[in-house]
């Protein structure tokens, strides 16, 4: 029985997913359907697009996007591009596009071209960074669409290397970076355009541009018939982006990741709402307190993080205390986002 065999007649079965794992390191594959039960079950497979390779994962499962950030050991939570093969299913997800952005989809996608818009309630908060606003993209490859089009979800997908180091364009030089720590590499050559997609933003009235990229600005300005709005530019030099700044952020209540002992001449502890990782704070009241991993798992912490914010917000005490997780794995993300989230 071939691998990709194994691991249908497995369904949700762990021993012959556990066995391709132990068997197929490094796998670069060409099945579809094998790259699709991956997928499904919750992993992460790197996949070809005509801009770079992507590191793809189901984007209606938090989870799995959550392993993204793991494996690109990324400091912090940067929103990232959806994925799939039509408008129709974007919309029929609930998102949809604004008539300037029609215009350039009808002109350039599928390509590499990525349109922020309003996002959608099928969008887990770790895909759009907890932002209201979520980036979609259909690449211009042809295994990357055979495969979206196969798929009941959209794949969320940041470049597939190691966060710091040079974008991928063949499936090699995922393999050699990543091809440890994922379930698959599916091969699709070297990447027609080699540059990362351009961003434009549909949120504001004006359309902007967010980043430069694999489609000209020229192209652009032509189709739209108006010159761009240049001054928001992000680039891979400060990929920050623009949503990550804390003023979008920070909750109404005061929040602070020191100590609670700290602040007991601002509020009582009985004033205090709580955010954890694993554990309760012995003096905070156990309903005003949120843990978001009784097991102390790094990715459901990060899974629950921004509903938790959100949550220590709505009880309306009088500050916020949040425990900073160990520096270490999605630790490192997770305390990113929580210190711009805090007062300074
Ligand atoms: O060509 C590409 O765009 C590749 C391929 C794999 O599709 N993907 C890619 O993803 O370059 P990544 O994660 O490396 O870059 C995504 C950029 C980030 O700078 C992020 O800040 C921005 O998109 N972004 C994503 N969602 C956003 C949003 N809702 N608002 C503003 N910026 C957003
Ligand atoms: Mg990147």
């Amino acid at each position: 029985m071939s691998f990709a065999q194994q691991l249908k007649s497995a369904g949700k079965g762990h021993f012959f997913w556990d066995n391709y794992c132990f068997f197929a390191k490094q796998m670069i594959i060409t099945d579809l359907s094998l790259a699709k039960s991956i997928l499904t079950q919750g992993q992460l497979v790197a996949i070809p697009t005509e801009t770079v390779y992507g590191l793809a994962a189901n984007a209606f499962d938090a989870k799995a996007v959550a392993k993204i950030y793991q494996v690109k050991n990324r400091p912090q939570f940067n929103p990232l591009i959806i994925h799939s093969n039509s408008l129709e299913r974007f919309a029929n997800w609930g998102i949809h596009l604004p008539e300037s952005a029609l215009l350039l989809a009808k002109a350039f996608s599928p390509g590499p071209i990525t349109f922020v818009v309003p996002s959608s309630a099928y969008i887990p908060d770790l895909v759009t960074a907890g932002q209201a606003t979520v980036a979609i993209r259909i690449p211009n490859h042809p295994v990357a669409l055979a495969l979206l089009s196969q798929l009941d979800f959209p794949l969320a997908a940041p470049s597939a290397n190691l966060s710091g180091t040079v974008s991928p364009t063949t499936a090699q030089d995922v393999n050699a970076q990543l091809g440890q720590h994922i379930g698959a590499v599916l091969e699709g050559g070297s990447c027609q355009v080699g540059l990362e997609s351009t961003i434009v933003s549909f949120v504001s009235d004006e359309p902007k541009i967010l980043r430069l990229g694999g489609l000209s600005v020229e192209s652009i300005s032509a189709v739209l018939n108006q010159n761009m709005d240049l001054s928001d530019l992000i680039n891979n030099e400060n990929p920050q982006a623009p949503g990550m700044l804390s003023r979008h952020y920070a909750p109404k209540t005061p929040l602070y990741v020191d100590a609670a002992e700290n602040h007991l001449n601002e509020a009582n502890y009985s004033e205090m709402a709580f955010i954890g990782f694993s554990q309760k704070h012995p003096e905070i009241i156990g309903s005003n307190q949120i843990i978001l991993s009784e097991n102390g798992d790094y990715a459901e912490a990060a899974q629950n993080l921004f509903a938790a914010i959100r949550k220590a917000d709505a009880l309306q005490m009088k500050l916020i205390i949040a425990e900073l997780l160990p520096e270490e794995n999605l630790g490192l993300a997770i305390n990113d986002r929580l210190k711009r989230a805090a007062v300074k």
